[in-house]
């Protein structure tokens, strides 16, 4: 306990401060603990976007003026920083609105035209209604069936029961969850792909919790599919990428037809451009992907033990809150990166968020997006703290004290 104190509060070498400065929004002394619904952005990538309206704006990939090339390419070049932020080449990145937009890509484009009477697609117990929702509609149209990868008591996937049910029935996707946005737990997603691969069945990844907090390399990953939204990586909302392999990108079929995705059209029928253009028709958040890019530099600058500092904030969080008599903290303490979730026992998890609102400090309150898994915890909806490098050892104070406030006020 002394020496995760050290280093929460700098003396270990990593300064949260250094890191704060970076976010105006934070300068009222705002204590953000909502980073897992979406983290702040650095004034770095504000400077990015706005640079681009006030200096390079431009349609891309349309205009042949100056200001049209400059367009583009500070459009490709993001694009070139989001491929080598996440180990895939630049034809693989698929600019898309986000997580969600990612994964009803591969759903409508590919996995509805191979999914069939009999088939099976897998997903977890742990998943967010953006990986749930998508499959679940996809197998009410094509007759294929939804099953369920179970959570052990410790909140890990049960793969046992993965690996014995794909040698069963005909699994055709899985779809899991690199970090569960409730559990906060990283799961094991090469073990799981390994596991599909084995039957050859695709594999797709949401990694929308793992990319602020986790190295990402989709190629040991050996998914197929890789999608994350920029708003949870301290880029803009409204952007994110999704990674496909070459090859399966080459079979997909695009879902948003219009400008710029197509190769030629004639009167009756249309010839798509080349992966990723394809899949990014009309003109394109231009903005929100040099955002991005500004977003990644940034993140590959933190400094060294920033990952580790959220780590330490999330792991005493979760030891102070569960110390409270009435508070039930959901997942395991090991390999906790970055957020709790919590139960207070009597009070719902709104008022507990509103009691804390009160005295400026911002958590989520809900289902999370996440009923499925919070079902099976036996819940309607949870509270939850999720940090990033610039929060303190004393913001997690404050969120204890507020609990034990809300508990005298409330419970
Ligand atoms: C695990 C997970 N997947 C997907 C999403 C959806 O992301 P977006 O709303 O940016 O599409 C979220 C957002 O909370 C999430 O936590």
């Amino acid at each position: 306990m002394e020496r995760k104190m050290t280093v929460a509060d700098g003396g270990g070498g990593f300064d949260p401060g250094g890191v704060r400065r970076d976010f105006s929004i934070l300068e009222s002394g705002l204590v953000w603990l909502d980073n897992a619904a979406t983290t702040q952005r650095p004034d770095g990538v504000l400077a990015a976007m706005e640079r681009f309206y006030r200096r390079q704006n431009a349609n891309p990939r349309r205009s042949v003026h100056r200001l049209g090339n400059e367009a583009t390419q500070a459009f490709e070049s993001a694009r070139e920083r989001v491929a080598r932020f996440i180990g895939g080449a630049p034809e693989e990145v698929v600019f898309t609105a986000g997580t969600t937009a990612g994964i009803n890509l591969v759903v409508g484009g590919l996995a509805e035209e191979e999914l069939g009477e009999g088939d099976e697609v897998w997903v977890s117990a742990a998943e967010h209604h953006s990986n749930w929702v998508p499959w679940q509609q996809a197998v009410l149209r094509t007759g294929a069936t939804l099953k369920v990868i179970p959570l052990r008591e410790d909140g890990r996937l049960e793969l046992d029961v993965l690996r014995a049910g794909v040698l069963r029935g005909r699994t055709k996707w899985v779809a899991v969850t690199w970090v569960s946005n409730v559990l906060g737990l990283e799961n094991d997603v090469a073990a799981v792909a390994q596991i599909a691969r084995d039957v050859g069945a695709r594999v797709l990844v949401d990694g929308a919790q793992g990319v602020a907090h986790l190295p990402v390399n989709v190629g040991r990953m050996g998914c197929d599919f890789f999608a994350f939204s920029g708003h949870k990586m301290y880029g803009p909302m409204g952007i994110g990428a999704l990674w496909g392999r070459g090859e399966l990108l080459a079979e997909m079929t695009p879902t948003v037809f219009g400008g710029e995705m197509i190769a030629r059209v004639d009167d009756g029928e249309s010839v798509w451009a080349e992966a990723p253009w394809r899949f990014e028709g009309g003109t394109p958040h231009v903005a929100g992907a040099v955002g991005l890019g500004a977003a990644v530099d940034w993140l590959q600058g933190l400094p060294e033990g920033a990952h580790e500092h959220e780590a330490v904030l999330a792991r005493v969080a979760a030891e102070r809150l569960a110390e409270l008599p009435g508070v039930k903290v959901w997942g395991a303490q090991e390999g906790r990166l970055s957020l709790v979730s919590f139960s207070v026992e009597g009070i719902h998890p709104h008022d507990v968020a509103q009691v804390l609102d009160d005295r400026g400090v911002a958590i989520r309150a809900g289902h999370l997006c996440a009923q499925p898994l919070l079902r099976r915890l036996g819940v309607a909806a949870v509270a939850r703290a999720s940090f990033f490098p610039g929060n303190t050892l004393e913001e997690v104070e404050r969120l204890v004290t507020g609990v034990k406030a809300a508990q005298e006020l409330l419970a």
